[in-house]
């Protein structure tokens, strides 16, 4: 294996995924996920003719975001037919995979320039559209395994660590307040660029949209819990509530406190982004100074009842590969799906809370499933350039009981 070399990462703006709230909800998924490709071309100038292949992570493969998506959004980009694409789902971690993926194939030697990211308009195709629920309706598997959607699992994750409301509250104020800070002194400038309307070219969107700069510990200690209603949902074979299946696996819990709300989960928005990858050969001859390197990427499973503890072990397995201590590693991004996950794994890594989501997170900015893991990626890079610092690791938690991590160090 060689190096894989990150020459450039960029994103729209994170837009409320409402329709016809949102300022990104007009605008169709393909040509969101176009515009991130003819931004990455025009900051760097490469003939689109020189990608390999184009990667995009995309969770809800239905409608408009159905038909292998990144091919078309290829095509209204504009580039040459040759240039092939890819769709591909790992719930949470689709864009992080794509970027994996790329930079496996440009490390291997079969490749040379891949465009790798993703993009989901929870907007216009809202999560759970394509039916499948937690297991695409196996109702073979269910009698051995029942899986309980995500927020349940979030607050049974923090009944079993014994959370308060308190400790999940606080998690989502700094979010509020780094991604603020992360605003107001323009530290997503360099990735961030303006939407256009396809049709007008007229700007859509320039800045995110989902954050709530004023929020206050009060504010959020008012807002009920979201997941009560669901946890009394009646799905089981035998009349089993949805809090009762997810007992089931976990008695000692003996009751589920429901302790994530809207102001402490993730938020459901719009968006799109993708890094630019290149093999070593591709770098020495076109001359190109690379602005980091990947130095270890990987998945792992975890229990899927409890299915978001996977990204702690998913970054000890990435560290091992890299050969490196949670020590060495300057800037987290551990994705905000729920202030408990964020917790949990900062507990479990024992690492220092201060490195971990320093501009905000999906809490506060928004998680647009199929591009966040790459949104994530840019906002490390860039934090690590902005402070001189060396090291990022990225790990999201992934439906399922999957993680994934990986590791990026500046050049
Ligand atoms: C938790 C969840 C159900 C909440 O959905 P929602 O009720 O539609 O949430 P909204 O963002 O519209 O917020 C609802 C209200 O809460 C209040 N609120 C939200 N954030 C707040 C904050 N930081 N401070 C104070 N009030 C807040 C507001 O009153 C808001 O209403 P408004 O937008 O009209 O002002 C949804 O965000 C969710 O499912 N998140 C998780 C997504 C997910 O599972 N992703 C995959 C991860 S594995």
């Amino acid at each position: 294996m060689t190096t894989s070399y990150i020459i450039d990462a960029v994103r729209t703006p994170r837009g409320r995924g409402k329709a016809g709230k949102g300022a990104l909800s007009g605008i169709h998924p393909q040509e969101l996920f176009a515009q991130v490709l003819k931004t990455l071309q025009r900051r760097q100038g490469f003939d689109a003719r020189e990608v390999d292949d184009v990667m995009a992570g995309c969770v809800s493969q239905v409608g408009e975001q159905g038909a292998n998506l990144a091919r078309s959004a290829v095509l209204a980009a504009g580039w040459p037919h040759e240039v092939s694409a890819v769709s591909l789902n790992r719930f949470c971690a689709s864009g992080l995979q794509a970027i994996n993926f790329g930079a496996m194939g440009v490390a291997s030697g079969a490749m040379d320039l891949v465009i790798a990211g993703g993009v989901e308009s929870m907007s216009r195709v809202p999560m759970g559209s394509d039916g499948g629920g937690q297991d695409g309706n196996n109702t073979h598997l269910r009698q051995s395994l029942f899986q309980v959607p995500q927020g349940i699992s979030a607050d049974l994750i923090a009944t079993l660590e014994g959370f308060s409301r308190e400790e999940i509250d606080a998690v989502a104020l700094r979010s509020q307040k780094n991604a603020a800070r992360a605003i107001e002194q323009k530290r997503f400038a360099k990735s961030l660029f303006p939407v256009k309307d396809p049709f007008t070219g007229a700007v859509v969107l320039e800045r995110d949209e989902f954050p709530r700069p004023d929020t206050t510990a009060e504010g959020l200690a008012a807002l009920k819990p979201s997941f009560v209603a669901l946890g009394e949902t009646v799905s089981g074979p035998k009349g089993e509530t949805l809090d009762q299946l997810a007992l089931a696996a976990y008695p000692h819990a003996k009751a589920i406190r429901h302790l994530h709300t809207a102001g402490n989960s993730s938020g459901i928005v719009d968006g799109a982004a993708a890094v630019m990858l290149a093999s070593e050969r591709y770098v020495r001859e076109k001359g190109i100074k690379p602005r980091a390197r990947i130095r270890a990427m990987t998945t792992i499973g975890s229990e899927p009842v409890l299915m978001l503890t996977a990204p702690a072990p998913a970054s000890q397995k990435a560290l091992r590969l890299a050969g490196m201590k949670a020590s060495d590693i300057d800037l987290w991004e551990i994705n905000e799906a729920f202030a408990g996950v964020v917790l949990q794994t900062t507990r479990t890594l024992g690492i220092d809370p201060a490195r971990v989501n320093v501009n905000g997170g999906s809490i506060a900015l928004g998680h647009p499933l199929g591009a966040t893991g790459a949104m994530l990626l840019g906002t490390a890079l860039d934090e690590l350039e902005r402070t001189g610092k060396q090291t990022a690791l990225i790990t999201l938690c992934v439906s399922g009981g999957q993680g994934i991590a990986t590791i990026i160090e500046r050049l």
